[in-house]
């Protein structure tokens, strides 16, 4: 694509001015600068979007990307766009979702290899022996499973709606799959018996409870610590708040006094933050997630001007049309 000096200065200056609250340097914008042009120009003559979760690098988040945030908001501008395209600059079972509620648009993964520790937790065929196991008991699967897994599944939910949904849930005794530290933190916050499952997030799992102490024997009352649901009970039982990514940042946005975060999540997620709340400081985990972070600029502009058949989504219709019922269940309750 040729650009003249003038479009290229433009572009690093409009990234520069985002990207310097997280050490950009205004040549590291001038490098990256014919990328996210190029990118942007493409959406346009494809009629594509691209959506970008929160974990993604900020050069995607405030480069290139249409919408970015948290799993429940990323599926519902899935089912609400009309672009004919969505880049799903995310991981792979993000990307189902978006294909299973808009069969009629194509939908892109930068990288097959964006997988997730929790969606291959558990297979569709091991939902199946569960429900022999506990027969009638309501099956809630968090949205990070594969289309196979919601397909057997009675209703979904994310991070956002985990905590109210179960609760209106009529059953007394749920089972929840897979992941066991958010089943641990339903137990404290629902009065419902729950059946849990093995599947552990990677990158939560690995949040050290001694990080979170330090940071409140250094800032004493100066810290507030917001963890993700998804974190294990010795670090739930130290910090402020817990919810998902949209609802520590729905917290920020509504404490205006409050300077100082510590966030006990994937470690991207601080950057985000630093560049939208520049007045603010925040500390991360230091724990990143190799799988959001399979995304980049370069297989971004790949994926968007020639995808090869592995970057494509395909999920069988029969799949599909079942995986739906535990999503709109979800949106129906929520
Ligand atoms: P959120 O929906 O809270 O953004 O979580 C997605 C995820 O993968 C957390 O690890
Ligand atoms: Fe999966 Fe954890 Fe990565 Fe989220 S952060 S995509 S739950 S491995």
């Amino acid at each position: 694509m040729a650009v003249s000096e003038t479009e290229l200065h433009k572009e690093a200056e409009r990234l520069y001015q985002n990207l310097k609250n997280v050490g950009w340097t205004f040549e590291d914008c001038e490098i990256i600068a014919p990328l996210t042009l190029e990118i942007n120009q493409l959406k346009k003559e494809k009629n594509a979007i691209i959506l970008a979760h929160s974990y993604v690098t900020p050069d995607i988040i405030f480069g290139v990307a249409d919408y970015s945030g948290d799993s429940l908001g990323l599926s519902k501008q899935a089912a609400e766009t009309d672009a004919d395209i969505i880049i799903f600059s995310g991981v792979v079972f993000m990307a189902e979702t978006a294909k299973i509620l808009s069969p009629e648009k194509t939908v892109i993964v930068p990288s097959r290899e964006a997988g997730c520790s929790l969606a291959d937790a558990i297979t569709g065929e091991d939902v199946r022996k569960l429900k022999e196991q506990f027969p009638g008991v309501l099956v809630v699967a968090y949205v990070n499973t594969t289309a196979d897994v919601k397909a057997e599944a009675d209703i979904c939910v994310t991070s956002a709606n985990v905590e109210d949904i179960v609760n209106k849930l009529d059953a007394e005794r749920i089972i929840f799959i897979p992941d066991k530290n958010m089943a641990n933190y339903l137990r404290r916050v629902t009065d419902k018996e729950i059946i849990d499952y093995e599947g552990t997030c990677i990158v939560h799992d690995n949040i050290n409870p001694s990080s979170i102490e330090l940071a409140r024997e250094r800032y004493g009352q100066d810290i507030v610590i917001l963890a993700h649901s998804e974190c294990p009970p010795d670090v739930i039982d130290r910090v402020d708040f817990v919810e998902g990514t949209s609802g520590m940042r729905k917290y920020i946005a509504s404490h205006p006094e409050k300077k100082r975060f510590m966030l006990a999540t994937e470690c991207g997620l601080a950057d985000r933050f630093s560049v939208e709340f520049p007045d603010r400081e925040f500390i991360g985990s230091c724990v990143l997630c190799p799988y959001m972070k399979r995304n980049e600029l370069r297989n971004i502009l790949q994926a968007l001007k020639d995808p090869k058949p592995d970057q494509i989504i395909t999920i069988p219709e029969e799949i599909r049309v079942k995986a739906k019922r535990s999503l709109d269940r979800m949106f129906e309750m929520s």
